[in-house]
């Protein structure tokens, strides 16, 4: 058995464990980062794609933003369709702002690569993972390496093991309280090799279900249908998601979306949770492995991020000068940001989704409010400032 001392054992690469290595970095903070899939998982799992305005500044301050600031498409607002017409939402217009598309898989690309580079220490293919003494001043993390049974002895611990990890799961009973809502449908997600056919994303309400258009690269685009949470995915041939988004996003104008060559398909399930709180004793939750938002409003990333900010910050003022203030805060500040996100989350999922069986009242309601977000420029406003992200200090 090999031993190993680190200020800061993290649980997870995915972008809120790697995004924590490098700020604790910056602030002078050693860290160990346990994951459990290979580099080449994390590195190919397509998942999120817009960055807030507020992460685009985090990962710039940060000095990982070389690559984003080259390859990530400015997005300066997005459209809303209703009935076949596409209604646009300025963002720079409402709030000065914007945001960024960049796929997850390049953030966590930049930041191995980045860690790497500092002389990081990034354990990929770790079995078997167990945290211990958490209420204990040396809290531990047992890890299986190439067979080896490893220990690293930690002063804190960071779970960012996403939503499946097991630092959630280390919680002594009854400590955390959690609050969930499930949603009667999910994503079907296609990645495609065709240019998109028009520069902005398209969030389309419609009779037979919500339609996404969205995109990752001037070649790339990225294409989701809502389904039914339990749908088999062998059952949608090519020619039929092509049928369906041509059905569901073409526009009276004419407009539609450029088909190519589908790369890869997915079913993505959709749910809104939160386990309070994000600390017991050493171990502190951040990213997934705390909250899940549904994907509707882009924001499961963005607070990722904002959690490990949080964190950095206050994991460096106590390791500069011993003050804890800030880490017994953390769960309370991450919260506050958290319940905001999750609010404007369901608030765009209920917004766009077609729910099935619905009373005739809620069904005339959620037109009224669609054609209202896009005819009001205070509604635009409101979600104009909650998309591009709300600021990380104005809480
Ligand atoms: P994860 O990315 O889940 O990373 C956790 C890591 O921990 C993984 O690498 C996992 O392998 C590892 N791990 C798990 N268990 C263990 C263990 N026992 N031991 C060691 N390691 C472990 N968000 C946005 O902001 N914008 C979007 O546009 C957006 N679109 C999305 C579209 C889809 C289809 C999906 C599925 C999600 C989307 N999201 C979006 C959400 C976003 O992808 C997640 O919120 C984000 O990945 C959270 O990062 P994380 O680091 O907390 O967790
Ligand atoms: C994408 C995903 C989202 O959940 C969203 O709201 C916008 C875009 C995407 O994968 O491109």
């Amino acid at each position: 058995m090999a031993r190993y001392d680190t200020q800061v054992g993290i649980v997870g690469a995915g972008p809120a464990g790697l995004m924590l290595s490098h700020l604790l970095h910056l602030n002078g903070v050693h860290s160990i980062v346990l994951e459990v899939k290979t580099r080449t998982y994390c590195e190919e799992r397509v998942r999120a794609g817009v960055l807030e305005h507020t992460s685009v500044q985090m990962l710039r301050e940060a000095g990982v933003a070389e690559r984003l600031d080259r390859e990530g498409l400015r997005h300066e607002g997005i459209e809303i369709g209703l009935n076949g017409v596409r209604h646009r939402i300025p963002f720079v217009e409402l709030t000065g702002k914007c945001v960024t598309v960049y796929g997850q898989q390049e953030i966590v690309k930049d930041l191995i690569s980045k860690r790497l580079a500092d002389g990081g220490d990034l354990r990929f293919e770790c079995g078997d993972l167990a945290l211990e003494g958490i209420a204990t001043e040396k809290p531990r993390i047992r890890v299986n390496k190439d067979g080896d049974m490893d220990e690293i002895s930690c002063e804190y611990i960071a779970g960012c093991d996403g939503f499946h990890g097991i630092s959630r799961g280390a919680f002594p009973e009854g400590t955390l309280k959690i609050y969930e809502r499930t949603y009667p449908f999910a994503w079907l997600g296609i990645l495609v090799e065709a240019p998109p056919s028009q520069e902005e994303l398209v969030y389309m309400h419609h009779e037979r279900g919500f339609a996404l258009y969205s995109m990752r690269s001037p070649n790339i685009t990225r294409l989701y249908l809502q389904c039914t949470p339990d749908e088999d995915i062998a059952k949608w041939t090519d020619d039929r998601i092509w049928s369906e988004l041509h059905n569901r996003l073409s526009c009276a104008d004419g407009w539609r979306p450029t088909e190519g060559r589908i790369v890869q398909k997915g079913v993505t399930g959709m749910r809104s949770f939160v386990a309070e709180p994000l600390q017991t004793g050493r171990l502190f939750l951040a990213g997934d492995a705390a909250h899940i938002v549904p994907p509707t409003g882009a924001k499961g990333m963005n607070l990722a991020f904002a959690d490990v900010f949080y964190l950095s910050e206050a994991m460096g003022a106590f390791y500069r000068n011993g003050d804890t203030e800030r880490l017994e805060s953390y769960s309370a500040t991450c919260l506050r940001r958290i319940w905001k996100a999750q609010r404007f989350s369901w608030w765009m999922t209920s917004l766009l989704h077609r729910f099935e069986n619905e009373p005739a009242f809620d069904r005339k309601r959620q037109l009224a409010e669609l054609e209202y977000v896009v005819t009001s420029k205070a509604a635009a406003t409101s979600l104009a400032e909650n998309y591009v992200g709300l600021p990380l200090d104005g809480m």
